[in-house]
C-alpha cells in the first residue's frame, strides 16, 4: 500500500482525506513540485523547492516547513514506500475554507500532500533504448502565469488530452505571434546547425528544473553553444533535433511532429552527447 503525507502524518493512501471545502479543490489554489528520485537519491532537491517557495510566495500562501523538514519528509515517503525509481510529488494548497469565496481568507492551515509514484529508471543514454516521441503541435490557450508551478493545471491538461486522443506523446504549444513557449507537461529545447536553443524564459513558460539543470551542465563541461532566444513555430519543422525536458522524462527525443520527420528522423547525435553528460552530473544538484 503506497504510505502518503497528509499534513503531518504518514498515512496509507486510502485513509488520506480532505475537506472538500480545502480551496485546492475549489479553485486550484495552490502549488505542486515533482521531484525525480533513483534508488534514494534526488535529483535537484533544492532547485525544487525554491520554486515552489517561489510559487507560493506569489500566491501568498505561508508554510513554516523547512527545507530540512521536507528533506525529512520525503526521505521518509522514499523509505516507506521502498527504494525504488520515484518521481516525488508535493502539494501545498491554502486550505480548507468554511464559505466558498475568491478572496484569500485571512486565517487558513495550508493542506500538505505528498506522495510517491513509480517512475522509469534513470535514462541512460543509449539510442537504442531511449524513446522516440511523437508531437503534435498547438496554438497555447492557458492562462498567462504559466511560471507559476500552480495545481490549476486544466489548461495543460486540455492540451494534453487533446495530443492523446491523436495518440500523441505530447503537445509543442506556440503563442499568438507563433513563438514557442512549451509543452503540456515540459519545456521544449531545439537543436539547429550545432546550437541548441530554448524559449527564453517569462510568464508564459515554467522554468522546468531540468531545462535549467541542461543548460548549467552545459555551461559547465561542454563546449556547445546554446541560446535561450524566441523560437517561431517554423523552426520546429526544419530543426535537426528537438527534445522535450521534465523531471520524469528528463531529455526526450522527438522524432516527429504534426507528422512530419524532424532531422532524419532518428535520435540525433547532439541528443546523445547531452544526455552522456546530464547521466554524469545530474545527482550534482
Ligand atoms: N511537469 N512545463 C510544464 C508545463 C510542466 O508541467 C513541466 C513538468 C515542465 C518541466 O519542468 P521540470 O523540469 O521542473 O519537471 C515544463 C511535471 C513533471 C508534472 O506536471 O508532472
Amino acid at each position: 500500500m503506497n504510505i502518503v503525507y497528509l499534513d503531518g502524518k504518514f498515512l496509507p493512501i486510502n485513509q488520506a482525506a480532505i475537506s472538500p471545502m480545502d480551496r485546492g479543490f475549489l479553485f486550484g489554489d495552490g502549488i505542486y513540485e515533482v521531484i525525480p528520485s533513483y534508488e534514494g537519491q534526488l535529483v535537484g532537491f533544492n532547485l525544487h523547492l525554491q520554486r515552489m517557495r517561489a510559487g507560493l510566495s506569489e500566491l501568498k500562501i505561508d508554510i513554516s516547513i523547512t527545507t530540512e523538514e521536507w528533506l525529512e519528509i520525503i526521505t521518509e515517503l522514499i523509505d516507506q514506500n521502498g527504494k525504488k525509481n520515484l518521481g516525488i510529488y508535493i502539494h501545498v494548497s491554502r486550505g480548507a475554507d468554511t464559505k466558498r469565496f475568491h478572496a484569500y481568507p485571512e486565517e487558513t492551515n495550508p493542506t500538505i500532500f505528498a506522495y510517491t509514484f513509480e517512475i522509469p529508471p534513470a535514462p541512460i543514454a543509449d539510442k537504442a533504448v531511449a524513446p522516440r516521441f511523437s508531437c503534435a503541435t498547438a496554438e497555447d490557450k492557458r492562462w498567462k502565469r504559466c511560471n507559476i508551478k500552480s495545481t490549476s493545471l486544466l489548461g495543460n491538461v486540455m492540451h494534453f488530452q487533446w495530443g492523446y486522443e491523436r495518440n500523441e506523446d505530447e503537445v509543442i504549444l506556440y503563442n499568438e505571434t507563433k513563438e514557442i513557449t512549451e509543452a503540456a507537461a515540459c519545456n521544449v529545447f531545439i537543436v539547429k546547425d550545432s546550437l541548441i536553443k530554448t524559449p527564453l524564459l517569462d510568464h508564459q513558460k515554467l522554468p522546468g528544473i531540468t531545462r535549467a539543470l541542461v543548460l548549467d551542465i552545459l555551461q559547465k563541461h561542454s563546449n556547445h553553444k546554446i541560446e535561450e532566444c524566441t523560437i517561431k513555430l517554423d523552426e520546429i519543422y526544419s530543426a535537426d533535433e528537438i527534445w522535450l525536458t521534465s523531471s520524469t522524462k528528463e531529455i526526450a527525443p522527438v522524432t516527429k511532429v504534426d507528422g512530419r520527420k524532424i532531422g532524419t528522423g532518428e535520435i540525433g547525435n547532439v541528443w546523445l552527447n547531452v544526455q552522456t553528460l546530464f547521466c554524469d552530473h545530474r545527482f550534482d544538484y
